[in-house]
């Protein structure tokens, strides 16, 4: 099963992909960011680039418009962008993990023609659509229904917090067709905006990642040919959690990113802050500090990036994505944290970065899954072995 050993040593294709990733984060995603940020401007030219270089659908093969490298270069180029901005990596991260991937993995050949191939080059955008306003964690009950006439659906129902949402021109939908047979009871259904009766709210306000725009999104009697269903009727949820899986690898990846640019800005402000004579990174009290920092950065991405090899080796890594994600998200948190406490009354201010990577961090442990959640996939597995 498990083919090849892991290699901690990059392969020369992973290098290539983290230079371009870093390249482009250094150049023209990080001189953006806080003026993103501050503006909760929608990055339209980043967006853009990102379908230049490749990077909306990094690991979806090149016959359908995809980059074809592997989940590790995804995960280091996740980092990457997500150092520079939180924002437009997980714009990013949407699209290839919760879109591309699952059309890649359960589409028909019809349907990665007519959508993979645009989303995954970034000619369309996609997000996806499995919240609800009543159900966040509890995520197989669903009161969006899809109702079955015969050669086609009609859906009703809301759903939120959707990422890319007022951008995207493609919504991956999930929606219980029998809502006696709980999450057995589900389907998933590929929505293009546009749809008569598929309607948005203005976009969400959030403490943090404020430049990747997220809203509701309401469908009243929407009607979705069957050929737009992905697999069948009854894995709509098999669909979401799978495509979970691959998801919690572009968030632990986004949490390293942000945890990064925390813990550089941090390390560079100690040495060149004095207090009592001498920087500050002479004190105990703030090289523990930073030990921690960089002892669980390292640790986060290699669990992340064992989680990525896993995926890539079509191994079940359900639990290890949780792993990742549980640590990622936390470390990323502690780790922006302790950046504002290096900083002092510098890092409580918006003239510094350091206090928004603290409030991009927050939402690493919310969404895809809340830490909650993250432990009782990684308890149930932990159990079951
Ligand atoms: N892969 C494949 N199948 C899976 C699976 C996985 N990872 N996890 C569960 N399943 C299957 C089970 O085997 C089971 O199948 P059977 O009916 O055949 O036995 C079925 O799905 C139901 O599984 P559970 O009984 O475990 O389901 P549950 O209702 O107890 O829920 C849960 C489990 C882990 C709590 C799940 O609901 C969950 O992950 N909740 C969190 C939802 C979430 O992460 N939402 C994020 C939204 S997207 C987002 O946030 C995007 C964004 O903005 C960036």
């Amino acid at each position: 099963l498990r083919s090849r050993p892991m290699q901690l040593e990059l392969t020369e294709e992973q290098k290539m992909v983290l230079q371009l990733a870093r390249d482009f984060a250094t150049r023209e995603v990080e001189p953006k960011a806080r003026e993103l940020d501050k503006e909760g401007r929608w990055p339209t030219e980043l967006v853009a680039r990102m379908a230049e270089l490749g990077l909306m659908g990094v690991a979806i093969p090149e016959q359908y418009g995809g980059a074809g490298f592997d989940n590790v270069s995804y995960a280091l180029a996740i980092e990457e962008i997500s150092r520079a901005c939180a924002s437009t990596g997980v714009i990013m991260s949407v699209n290839n993990s919760l879109v591309c991937d699952p059309l890649y993995k359960f589409g028909s050949e019809a349907q990665k023609k007519e959508f993979l191939a645009p989303l995954a080059s970034g000619k369309l955008l996609g997000c996806f659509g499995l919240t609800e306003p009543a159900s966040g964690s509890d995520a197989s009950h669903m009161e969006t229904v899809a109702e079955d006439k015969g050669d086609h659906w009609i859906v009703n129902g809301a759903k939120n917090w959707i990422t890319n949402g007022p951008a995207a021109d493609v919504i991956l939908l999930f929606a219980a067709h029998d809502r006696s047979l709980g999450a057995r009871g589900t389907v998933s259904l590929i929505i293009p905006k546009g749809t008569p009766g598929f309607t948005l709210n203005p976009r969400d306000h959030k403490l943090g990642i404020h430049a990747a725009h997220s809203c509701t999104v309401f469908f009243e009697n929407v009607k979705v040919p069957k050929a737009q269903m992905l697999g069948e009727p009854g894995m709509g949820f098999k669909i979401a959690m799978s495509t979970l899986d691959g998801g919690r690898i572009g968030i632990a990846s986004q949490a390293l990113g942000i945890a990064r640019a925390a813990f550089e800005k941090a390390v560079e402000y100690s040495k060149v802050r004095k207090a009592f004579g001498e920087p500050i990174a002479n004190k105990q009290a703030i090289q523990f500090m930073i030990a921690d920092m960089a002892t669980e950065l390292d640790a986060a991405r290699l669990l992340t990036h064992r989680a990525a090899w896993m995926k890539d080796q079509g191994v079940r890594h359900s639990q290890q994505s949780a792993m990742a994600k549980l640590f990622a998200s936390e470390a990323a948190t502690k780790i922006a944290h302790k950046a504002i406490q290096i900083h002092g009354g510098y890092g409580y201010s918006t003239e510094y970065d350091v206090e928004r990577h603290y409030r991009d961090a927050r939402i690493t442990e919310i969404y895809e899954g809340t830490s909650e959640i993250q432990r009782i996939v990684i308890a149930a597995n932990a159990l079951k072995a």
